[in-house]
């Protein structure tokens, strides 16, 4: 069971808009049609924080225009924010805030022998890998940049370093890395 970051970003590093627009994505098409089916399989519990979550309802579940979409994960969701936010009915949607530690062991207590899945963004992904609990890092790099916008993960991670376990060329568009988080005293520390 590992505890994994999966997202898409930018060449320098930017998973959104600053005003949380992902157009500059879906204009690329599918950035994970290679791995996504295999990965979501084995995730067993996700957590996301409010500004995520509030995307899903703008632009799937609850959309001003167009046809509105299944909440789209089977898996229970913890989001954190520390607002009331809109539940969505009949998805098994946790709120949370604060410690994210209680909240990772109630993950990994569901999750059961899968994976815990960081959905982002990276700041909550950053208190997770603060706590010692992000193992790694699945991170589809598209072929343009922003300049700026929401980070992939705002940490100095210096050492130990994180260690390539694995890069694929996708398509001109993607390539994805993986990277395993390592702890002091392991390999690459
Ligand atoms: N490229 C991709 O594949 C990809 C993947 C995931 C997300 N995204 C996008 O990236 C953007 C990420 O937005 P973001 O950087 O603002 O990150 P976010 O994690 O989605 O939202 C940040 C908010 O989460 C809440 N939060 C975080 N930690 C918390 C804690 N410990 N306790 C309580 N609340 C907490 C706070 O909300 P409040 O203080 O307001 O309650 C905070 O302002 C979104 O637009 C999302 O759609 C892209």
């Amino acid at each position: 069971m590992k505890t994994q970051y999966y997202t898409a970003c930018t060449l320098d590093g930017f998973i959104a808009t600053d005003d949380h627009s992902l157009e500059w994505l879906f204009a690329l098409g599918e950035p994970a049609e290679h791995s996504y089916p295999a990965f979501i399989q084995q995730v067993g519990a996700l957590a996301m924080g409010a500004s995520t979550y509030e995307w899903l309802l703008r632009h799937a579940i609850a959309p001003s225009a167009g046809e509105k979409q299944p909440w789209p994960y089977a898996q229970p969701t913890w989001v954190f924010s520390h607002r009331e936010l809109p539940a969505v009915p009949g998805a098994a949607i946790h709120f949370v805030r604060g410690d994210v530690r209680p909240v990772h062991a109630a993950m990994v207590a569901a999750a059961g022998d899968r994976n815990v899945w960081l959905v982002g963004g990276g700041e909550l992904v950053g208190q997770f890998h603060d706590a010692g609990l992000l193992d790694e890092i699945v991170v589809q790099v598209a072929s343009v940049t922003l300049g700026s916008g929401r980070p992939l993960l705002p940490r100095r991670i210096v050492a130990p370093v994180l260690e390539l376990t694995a890069a694929r060329f996708d398509s001109p568009r993607f390539a994805e890395l993986t990277y395993r988080v390592n702890r002091k005293g392991s390999p690459g520390s």
